[in-house]
């Protein structure tokens, strides 16, 4: 929103160049609160960032650390687009080399400029199999879980209140038809990885919407497609922190832009997630490939929680197919055909504004009565650790908030809580809700977690309501 209002007033443009601007500030802000910003020195309809803008969305690119001293790429980058992605220096590798060592310092080059010129940013990517460090690489069972949660925890803290939507976990998925999960050294510390990572993210960085990212998940009669759906739909209704679905959309001969691409787009979304097409690249040229970048681009716009589109890179150039031609510029900066089907299709029809993710819970008008509530615990333990996930259930009235009480055995430690607040860290324990989950109607769950050193609670925990 302050991205958009400072666009929209910090760069001396015509009167009605700020007009449409504002106008559309406003629209933006009354409707969907959205955080989309108007491109650099842009005019609504003849940009692809300012086109989406428009529409209440926006148009992002991957940018490369390296490239920011390009003056045709940066050209290209402020005058088009009004999102970033680090295409790899947010990754482990980059910004944790060593164990508890952090370097920031390419990440936070694309992100000064992003700041500095209107952009929002998202982050990419914090837990996944691939680009690991190499010490991460030889960890496995509790010392990578425990990695792992730091890792989310101190990244997405470094960057809290910067980013606009986080890739959280990033292809976890297998290939194929068994709908199964990839293995990976993340997978083999425990099936809950993904919403652990979920919840530490969440703690950090409360502002940020949560994403789990795939690629081969555009097709809808895909596998690989609905086992992430069940997923997303178990997290909704478990309360595990998630905000939107990633669909990279990578295509290509082998795996082109299906025709029910639409259908996955408005099936996620009717879950209650925003759906964000976060890595977008159509190998191909001309006709061909501009109707595909039509078609994606109409799908995002049917669809109300289709928020955003990237392209993965500027040029063809830029890309890590770069020999498919498959982005909007040519290796010149000139461009395509794929570039005007888009910005036509951004410009075109009526299309409905993008909405913000409910809460898990709607916050009733009127607050409601109070009630009790109960709440069981499921650990995960291993030798020397645990992580706790705490339901909270409210009984037949609803409730305002509720604190859970508990006792650890001797010599445990809460080292990480998300999705409460906990008072305590050893002994007796108490954790209280934090905004977003203390209303429950009736009979509706929530869930909150702590990670600790020790053995985890074994004793049955109150509720108490308020
Ligand atoms: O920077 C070094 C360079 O110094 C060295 O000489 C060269 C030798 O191989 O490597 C360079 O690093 C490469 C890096 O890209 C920067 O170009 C890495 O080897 C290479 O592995 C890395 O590839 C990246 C790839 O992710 C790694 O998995 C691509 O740039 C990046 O576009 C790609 O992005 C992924 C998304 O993160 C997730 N979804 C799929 C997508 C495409 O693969």
């Amino acid at each position: 929103m302050d991205n958009m209002l400072a666009r929209a007033s910090g760069r001396p443009v015509t009167r009605r160049r700020s007009r449409v601007a504002l106008a559309s500030a406003v629209v933006g802000l009354a409707v969907a609160a959205a955080t989309v910003a108007v491109a650099s020195g842009a005019s609504a309809g003849t940009t692809l960032g300012a086109s989406a803008a428009e529409k209440g969305r926006y148009f992002g690119a991957a940018v490369a650390a390296h490239k920011l001293s390009d003056a045709t790429y940066v050209g290209i980058l402020n005058r088009e687009f009004n999102s970033v992605t680090p295409e790899n220096e947010m990754k482990w590798d980059a910004t944790e080399p060593s164990q508890g060592q952090f370097t920031f310092a390419n990440a936070d080059r694309i992100v000064n400029h992003a700041r500095a010129n209107g952009m929002q940013v998202r982050g990419h990517a914090l837990a996944w199999h691939s680009q690991q460090p190499g010490w991460a690489q030889n960890l496995s069972g509790s010392a990578l879980r425990q990695a792992m949660v730091n890792h989310v925890t101190q990244v997405a803290t470094y960057y809290r209140g910067k980013i606009h939507s986080w890739d959280v976990v990033n292809e976890a998925f297998a290939d194929g038809g068994s709908g199964a999960r990839r293995d990976s050294n993340l997978q083999r510390t425990g099936n809950d990885w993904i919403e652990v990572a979920f919840r530490a993210a969440r703690a950090a960085d409360p502002t940020a919407k949560l994403c789990y990212n795939d690629y081969n998940t555009d097709d809808w009669s895909h596998a690989k497609t609905q086992a992430v759906y069940n997923m997303v739909r178990d997290f909704k209704a478990r309360g595990v922190p998630i905000d939107c679905v990633g669909l990279q959309s990578h295509f290509n001969s082998a795996s082109p832009y299906p025709g029910n691409y639409r259908t996955t787009l408005s099936s996620f979304a009717a879950l209650g997630v925003d759906v964000q097409i976060t890595e977008l690249d159509i190998e191909g040229s001309g006709d061909s490939q501009a109707t595909a970048y039509r078609n994606v681009a109409n799908d995002c716009l049917a669809v109300a929680r289709c928020t955003g589109i990237t392209v993965w890179g500027i040029r063809d150039t830029d890309s890590w197919r770069a020999s498919g031609t498959p982005l909007l510029f040519d290796g010149s900066g000139n461009k395509k055909p794929a570039y005007t089907a888009t910005l036509d299709a951004l410009n075109g029809g009526t299309t409905p504004p993008p909405t913000t993710a409910p809460p898990t819970t709607a916050p009733p008008t009127t607050p409601p009565p109070s009630g009790d509530c109960a709440a069981t615990v499921s650990l995960n333990s291993w030798n020397g650790g645990f992580v706790a996930t705490v339901r909270v259930t409210a009984g037949a009235a609803a409730i305002n908030g509720w604190a859970v009480a508990l006792t650890l055995p001797g010599g445990a430690t809460v080292t990480n809580t998300w999705s409460a607040r906990a008072t305590g860290t050893s002994g007796a324990v108490t954790f209280r809700n934090v905004d977003y989950n203390g209303r429950l109607s009736a009979g509706a769950t929530t869930e909150f977690g702590f990670q600790g050193t020790g053995t985890g609670p074994t004793s049955t925990p109150t509720c108490t309501a308020s």
